[in-house]
């Protein structure tokens, strides 16, 4: 009995000051930091080296006629086959067995659904609505607590998009550069990033400062060598293609961590930079958002400049959250923030354009919708219920469920779209797939609705 009393004590009695001493090992000082990060390094590489891929290049899985029947192209499996046999200059796939099922890549599916679009039906959406002559819709996912989804949520519903036939971009705003991994971006330092056009932005503003002194008589201030580089940078130099035939990357990596030290000194600089502009003027001047439908901003969890510039860049602002009190006080507090930080650049801004007799400014989303992410039903569905009481319509309807499969699905396959099916049962898979689905059905009534105003709007003149 007495040993069992010893043995049931918790673990922190009796840590003998010596023994923790000898454990302890020498103090740590900056360059242990490198020690260790050289250390994560080699064994990055060493992973690497042992991936499913040599060449560390991912590569998209294959679709199944299922697969694109079921979820893609809205027809019968009979009549699909019909189609392509009739046509044999389409894309016929490949099948593993002699007379085994067929299976397609996401180009040749995105080759399929034009012709269905173009040949079909016209009663059926074989092409995803995209009225003409407006620009892509810009979407910002946004919560200052990290882990909520965000990049999950960004993630996936980018792949749901491209699955629809929508040409997405994709722009990792979050220096720890996560959706740059997912999508298997490769940064070499900030100038791979949206940095530098940030820093165009501001030297196209430095500029015009110096046309505005040539005409008063005065001097020009030179331009740093940072930002005459910037002036020679396309967004389209930034972009880089991924495993994703539809989707482009704009990438990150630590480096883009500057832009939070470098936009403040900028704007001590020239105070009549605008800075939210910066983003989305740049997007317009090199015409991406004419080449893109959707373009999806992951965001550090941050209300740093960054996400401010994205923010204000965003048409449409997803807020992912947990069912959880936590979660809910801190998205609360995140919100009552957004308000503070934009009233703050309305008033600063207001005062100067009053004072001129210009148009006073006003930020304005399509729509702003939080999301309930990571939903377990047996455990969640009072606090989701209060939540959903409370915010109403700023609650999208659906929840987004907890999938286990989105961690299962390993390190060269990224949740759920990525994933091949024949890997689950086929009900787990049709399980986690529809939550994803259905986020994405409830976002892309959002987009719709929003282009439909945008089309109607320019109908009227
Ligand atoms: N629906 C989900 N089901 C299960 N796990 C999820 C789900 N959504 C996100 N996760 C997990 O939660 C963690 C945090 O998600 P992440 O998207 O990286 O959050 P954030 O970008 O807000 O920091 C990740 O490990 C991710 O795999
Ligand atoms: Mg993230």
């Amino acid at each position: 009995m007495k040993s069992a009393g010893k043995t049931t004590l918790p673990p922190y009695f009796n840590i003998d000051p010596d023994e923790a001493l000898a454990a302890l090992g020498d103090p740590t000082t900056t360059s242990s930091f490198s020690t260790i990060s050289d250390a994560c390094g080699r064994g990055r590489s060493d992973l690497e080296s042992r991936g499913i891929n040599p060449d560390g290049q991912r590569k998209l899985r294959l679709f199944s006629t299922w697969e694109i029947t079921r979820y893609l192209i809205p027809v019968a499996q009979a009549h699909f086959r019909r189609v392509l046999k009739a046509n044999p200059d389409l894309p016929q796939g490949q099948s593993e067995t002699e007379g085994g099922a067929k299976w397609f890549t996401l180009d040749e599916v995105l080759k399929l659904r034009a012709h269905f679009g173009v040949e079909g039906s016209k009663a059926k959406e074989y092409l995803p609505y995209r009225p003409e002559n407006v620009p892509a819709k810009m979407v910002a996912v946004a919560n200052f607590k990290g882990g909520v989804g965000k990049t999950s949520t960004a993630a996936h519903l980018a792949m749901s998009a491209a699955l629809d036939g929508y040409k997405v971009l994709i722009v990792d705003l979050d220096s720890q550069g996560s959706m740059t991994s997912i999508f298997g971006g490769k940064v070499q330092d900030e100038w791979q990033t949206v940095f530098p056009l940030l820093a165009r932005h501001y030297a196209g503003y430095q500029r015009s400062e110096n046309q505005r002194r040539l005409d008063r008589g005065d001097a020009p201030i030179p331009l740093e060598e940072t930002l005459s580089e910037a002036l020679q940078v396309k967004a389209q130099d930034l972009v880089q293609e991924t495993h994703w035939p539809n989707i482009d990357l704009i990438g990150a990596q630590l480096n883009l961590y500057w832009a939070e030290f470098q936009i403040p000194v900028w704007r001590m600089q020239g105070r009549g930079w605008k800075l939210w502009e910066a983003l989305t003027e740049s997007f317009e001047q090199d015409g991406i958002l004419d080449e893109y439908d959707l373009i999806f901003l992951d965001t550090p969890p941050a209300l740093g400049y960054l996400t401010i510039n994205g923010l204000t860049a965003a048409d449409i602002l997803l807020v992912p959250l947990g069912a959880s009190f936590l979660e809910f006080d801190s998205t609360g507090r995140f919100f009552d923030m957004l308000h503070t930080t934009f009233q703050s650049i309305e008033e600063g801004e207001n005062l100067a354009a009053r004072a001129l007799g210009r148009d006073e400014i006003s930020f304005e989303w399509d729509a702003v919708r939080a999301v309930v992410t990571r939903y377990d039903s047996t455990q969640q569905a009072e606090l989701a219920a209060l939540m959903q009481a409370y915010l109403g319509q700023t609650l999208s309807p659906h929840r987004q469920d907890y999938t286990a499969l989105i961690g299962q699905a390993g390190e060269q396959v990224q949740g759920i779209y990525e994933a091949d099916y024949r890997d689950f049962n086929r009900e787990t898979y049709a399980r986690g797939r529809e939550t994803f689905d259905a986020t994405y059905a409830a976002f892309k009534t959002l987009f719709i609705g929003a282009w439909r105003r945008d089309e109607l709007a320019k109908a009227q003149g």
